[in-house]
């Protein structure tokens, strides 16, 4: 084993994961997890967080599968949030930067 430094101190779990049809679970990648990735990372990078503070990465399941939204987890934060990858993007990124800013 080796251990090396993170590439970011925080990081943002996206759950991406793609089922084939007709498989039991539902699944997120479908819901827009990729978009609601892509747009986290942007913003991120617009204001010269990504990498120097945080990143974001997809990541196959995060075991909650409820079909109802993207799952995903916040650093620092064991529960697992379901959102709508689309109507609450911008919530999201507010949560991210909150999670940001020195307390
Ligand atoms: S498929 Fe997204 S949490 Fe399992």
């Amino acid at each position: 084993m080796k251990c090396v430094p993170p590439a970011s101190p925080s990081l943002v779990l996206v759950c991406g994961m793609h089922r084939k049809p007709g498989a039991q679970n539902p699944s997120c990648g479908p819901l827009g997890s990729e978009d609601l990735r892509r747009f986290l990372k942007q913003e991120l990078k617009d204001r010269g967080l990504w990498r120097s503070q945080i990143r974001v990465a997809t990541v196959d399941c995060l075991g909650v599968c409820s079909g109802e939204g993207v799952s995903l987890q916040f650093p620092g934060d064991e529960r697992v949030w379901i959102v709508d990858a689309k109507g609450e993007k911008e919530q999201v990124l507010e949560r991210v930067l909150s999670l940001l800013q020195p307390e």
